[in-house]
């Protein structure tokens, strides 16, 4: 049984594999419309989400599956002090797969330790998001027409910021792939990271404060959301928060063809007067993930389709 806990648990053939079935989604979505008729989703999500939970349970009813869903840690049995290993073992016997978001790193491991279905890690607190990461390489897979030879400028919070990370790992497979990391100094990629993936695989990187500077060279940017939940205090948040703010002015020195993507929510990254720059990608990005997670709910509960 396969579980989806960090992107580096599928090959690169595997997740070409998923762009691949998402690309036949998307051009004859009737015919996945009943491959899963009876199966069943559980979402866990222990933290906030809009577009993750919702991306996933619409993934399921559009393979024709039925959905199950706790949503935020109050009003489960989680506020009763049960533990992630026992809510793993009792979702184990209503549905057939878990999409699990936690606050805290690992829980989503721990939840594959102890269940007798698949586990899909839906974000656990700062440290990984494999699902936004497919949703990421779909988008730059259909907006450049290629995953090799790409400059990739991520800026705001790269040490909070899980999707960075997950992003990352994956991109960093692939040759010709280069990375300028833009944060402010006490907002910049961790470790397990920075040495783990880049310095080990020997993947050239740079790292600045200025996004301006860095602008004319990137091919991809990815804007994050300073994570105010992970601050250990409001005054570091405040002063952080507005860091990068991308506006049309700023972004005159880009390429024509550069890609603008952010996971999303967006507080005041990206002014809303990019919104309609043929770059943004950023709403096409949350359209991807759906098709990518329909592609790993029918990989993971082994549905030929
Ligand atoms: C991201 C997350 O939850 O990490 N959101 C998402 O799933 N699209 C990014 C964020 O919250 O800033």
């Amino acid at each position: 049984m396969r579980n989806l806990i960090s992107i580096t648990d599928l090959s690169v053939q595997e997740s070409e594999d998923l762009i691949k079935t998402a690309y036949r989604i998307i051009e004859d979505p009737a015919h996945f419309a009943h491959v899963c008729d009876g199966k069943k989703l559980a979402t866990l999500f222990f933290e906030p989400s809009t577009r993750t939970r919702l991306s996933f349970e619409a993934a399921m009813y559009e393979l024709g599956g039925h959905v199950l869903s706790v949503a935020g840690a109050a009003s489960s049995s989680a506020s009763k002090g049960e533990s992630v290993a026992d809510t793993a073992k009792v979702v184990s016997c209503y549905a057939d797969i878990i999409a699990m978001r936690h606050p805290k790193e690992g829980a989503p491991q721990v939840a594959a330790l102890n269940a007798s279905i698949p586990v899909i890690n839906a974000g656990d607190g700062g440290h990984n998001h494999p699902t936004q990461t497919l949703a990421d390489l779909l988008t730059i897979h259909r907006e450049k027409g290629r995953l090799n030879d790409l400059t990739i400028g991520l800026c705001g919070d790269l040490k909070f910021g899980r999707t960075v990370h997950s992003l990352i790992q994956a991109m960093s497979r692939y040759t010709g792939v280069r990375f300028v990391l833009i944060s402010p100094e006490e907002l910049m990629l961790p470790g397990y990271v920075k040495h783990d993936v880049l310095e080990k695989y020997d993947i050239p990187y740079e790292e600045t404060t200025d996004l301006e500077g860095a602008m004319p060279k990137l091919d991809i940017l990815y804007m994050t959301r300073v994570q105010r939940e992970r601050f250990f205090n409001e005054e570091d948040y405040l002063r952080l928060k507005d860091s990068y703010i991308l506006t049309p002015k700023k972004l005159k020195n880009a390429k024509p063809d550069m890609k603008i993507l952010h996971p999303l929510p967006r507080v005041n990254e990206i002014s809303v007067a990019i919104d309609d720059d043929p770059r943004a990608c950023y709403f096409k990005q949350v359209l991807n993930g759906k098709y990518m997670r329909m592609a790993l709910i029918l990989k993971l509960l082994e549905v030929e389709a």
